[in-house]
C-alpha cells in the first residue's frame, strides 16, 4: 500500500460518521419521480446533490433542465488530455413507498439497523450516487487529483420515464465526450458476491384502457345485452400469454437472440440455488417459460406482466353494475435484439385483434427502453473486475440481470460509449419494495472500489475507449 492509499484510508475512517449523516440527509428527501406531488422534492434532491458535488470539489456543477426532473451535471477534468474521461451515471429518483404499513420504520426516516442503512433509495440508487460523491471528496482531499477525468450525470426520472433524459442526452452530446461510462445502479449476486452486470433487459410499458358506456350501468337491466369492459379486459389479457408461458403476440419473439451453448454454460456455472431463492421470495413455487432455467428466464428471455389492473366497484360489500371502464398497466421485459417501439406496435395490433366487440380499447405507450449487453472481455469490464477483486477480496461474477436501465442502451447509441455496470447493493436490498436497505460494508468498500477503478481505468483505457495505454 502506498503512502497516499494510507492517507486515503485514514481519511475515510475519520469521516465515516459524518458521511453516514450526509447519506441520511440525502435519503430524507422523498424524490419519488412517479408521483406528481413529489416534483418539488425531486428538485430539492437535485439541489442537495449539486451542493454535495460542489463541496466534494467537482466543477461546473449545474442543474440541467429536462422535460422531467432536473438532471445534475458536474465534472473534474484536470487529469490531462492523455487520461481517459469517465462518465459516471446514477439516478436520485426513487420508487413509490406503498404499502406503507409493511415498513418497519418510515421510508424517508433513514436508520441504521445492524450493518444496513434502511430507507427508500438507500440502495436504488441514492446510496450508490452518494458513494461516488464520497469517493471524489476523499480522493481530492487526500491526493489533490485524480488519474482520470470525470463527468457526473445524475438524473431524476430513471424509475419513471427514460424519455426525459434521452432527449437531454441527444441535445447535449457534445458536452458529454468521454471514453467510458460507469453506471452504478446494479447489485451483487446471490450470497452478496461481487458481480458485474453484463446484460440488462429492456422494457416496453403500456396502458390498456377499455371503455364501455359513459357511465356505470345497472347489471340487471343491461347485463347480458351489453359488453362488460372488465370482462373484456380479462379476455384480452388472457389472450396474451399461453399456459406454457409463451407470449402469443405474433412476431414477439422474432428478434430474440437465442442462447449459445457457451452462454447457457455460463448461466449454469453461476452459484444460484432455485430453492433458496424461491423460499427467500416467500413463493410457493416458481413458474416460467418451458425449456429455460430460472436464471435464463430472468436474464435472457422476454416477459409480459400486468403491473396493475383496476375498474368497477372496489368497496366493501357488493354493488351490481357493469363498470363503464376498466384498465391495466402492463410491461414487457425485452432482450437483445428486441426493440421497444416495435414491440409496442405488435402489442397494439394484437390487442385490437383479440378485443371483443362492444367496447373501445386503446393501448398507450407509457415508456420504453432497449435491452443491453457488454462483452465480458472488454478492457473496461476487466478493469472493473480487477477493482472489485482488489477491494472486496473476491473475484467478481459476471451476470445478466432481469432489470432495466434504459440509459445504458442510450449511452451506447447516442454517445457511443462502452459501459461498466459497477453496482454494489446486496441482492436482498428490497429495491422497489418495503424495507429497502443498503449493506454498509458494501457502501464503504464501494467507495474504495470506485477509487481503485479510476486507477485501473487510467492504466487500461486509452482515449479511444477500447484499448489502453497499459495494454498497447
Ligand atoms: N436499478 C434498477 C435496475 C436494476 C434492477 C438493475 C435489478 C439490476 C437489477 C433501476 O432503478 C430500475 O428499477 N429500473 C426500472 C426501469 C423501468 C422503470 C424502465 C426497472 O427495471 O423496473
Ligand atoms: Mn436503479
Ligand atoms: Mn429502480
Amino acid at each position: 500500500m502506498t503512502l497516499t492509499d494510507t492517507t486515503f484510508e485514514e481519511y475515510l475512517e475519520a469521516t465515516r460518521d459524518e458521511r453516514l449523516e450526509s447519506y441520511k440527509a440525502f435519503l430524507r428527501i422523498p424524490s419519488i419521480s412517479a408521483l406528481p406531488e413529489h416534483r418539488d422534492d425531486c428538485r430539492a434532491t437535485a439541489t442537495w446533490l449539486a451542493a454535495a458535488l460542489e463541496r466534494a470539489g467537482a466543477e461546473h456543477v449545474a442543474l440541467e433542465e429536462t422535460t422531467g426532473n432536473p438532471a445534475v451535471y458536474a465534472d473534474w477534468l484536470h487529469a490531462g488530455p492523455d487520461a481517459p474521461t469517465v462518465l459516471v451515471y446514477g439516478h436520485y429518483d426513487v420508487q413509490p413507498v406503498d404499502p406503507l404499513d409493511l415498513w418497519t420504520s418510515p421510508p424517508f426516516e433513514p436508520v441504521v439497523v445492524g450493518d444496513r442503512m434502511l430507507a427508500r433509495g438507500s440502495a436504488d440508487d441514492k446510496g450508490q450516487i452518494h458513494l461516488h460523491v464520497a469517493a471524489l471528496a476523499a480522493l481530492l482531499e487526500t491526493r489533490g487529483s485524480l488519474p482520470v477525468n470525470l463527468r457526473y450525470l445524475f438524473e431524476g426520472n430513471e424509475e419513471d420515464d427514460a424519455r426525459h433524459l434521452r432527449a437531454w442526452l441527444s441535445a447535449n452530446r457534445e458536452r458529454l465526450t468521454a471514453d467510458v461510462a460507469v453506471i452504478s445502479d446494479t447489485s451483487f449476486f446471490e450470497g452478496n458476491l461481487p458481480a458485474i452486470t453484463i446484460g440488462l433487459r429492456g422494457n416496453a410499458y403500456v396502458q390498456i384502457d377499455v371503455q364501455g358506456s359513459p357511465v356505470d350501468l345497472h347489471s340487471g337491466t343491461y347485463g347480458g345485452a351489453v359488453q362488460n369492459p372488465a370482462n373484456a379486459l380479462a379476455q384480452i389479457i388472457a389472450a396474451l400469454k399461453g399456459p406454457d408461458g409463451r407470449i402469443r403476440i405474433p412476431g414477439f419473439y422474432d428478434d430474440v437472440v437465442g442462447l449459445t451453448d457457451a452462454e447457457r454454460e455460463a448461466f449454469a456455472a453461476l452459484p444460484f440455488d432455485d430453492e433458496a431463492w424461491r423460499a427467500h421470495s416467500g413463493l410457493g413455487s416458481l413458474v416460467g417459460e418451458a425449456g429455460f432455467t430460472t436464471l435464463e428466464r430472468i436474464g435472457a428471455r422476454p416477459t409480459l406482466d400486468v403491473n396493475g389492473i383496476w375498474g368497477g366497484f372496489q368497496g366493501e360489500g357488493s354493488k351490481t353494475i357493469i363498470p363503464a371502464h376498466a384498465h391495466a398497466k402492463m410491461s414487457c421485459r425485452l432482450v437483445p435484439d428486441q426493440d421497444a417501439e416495435r414491440i409496442f406496435e405488435l402489442i397494439r395490433a394484437y390487442v385490437a385483434e383479440v378485443a371483443p366487440p362492444g367496447v373501445t380499447v386503446t393501448v398507450r405507450n407509457l415508456h420504453g427502453g432497449s435491452p443491453f449487453s457488454m462483452p465480458i472481455d472488454h478492457p473496461v469490464t476487466m478493469a472493473a473486475a480487477r477493482a472489485l477483486a482488489a477491494t472486496f477480496g473476491r473475484e467478481p461474477l459476471f451476470a445478466r440481470e432481469g432489470g432495466s436501465i434504459p440509459v445504458a442502451a442510450d449511452f451506447r447509441t447516442i454517445l457511443g460509449l462502452p459501459i461498466v455496470m459497477l453496482g454494489f447493493t446486496p441482492p436482498d436490498d428490497n429495491a422497489h419494495a418495503p424495507n429497502e436497505s443498503m449493506d454498509l460494508t458494501n457502501y464503504e468498500l464501494g467507495i474504495r472500489c470506485v477509487a481503485r477503478l479510476w486507477d485501473e481505468l487510467a492504466g487500461a483505457v486509452g482515449p479511444d475507449g477500447t484499448s489502453g495505454k497499459g495494454t498497447r
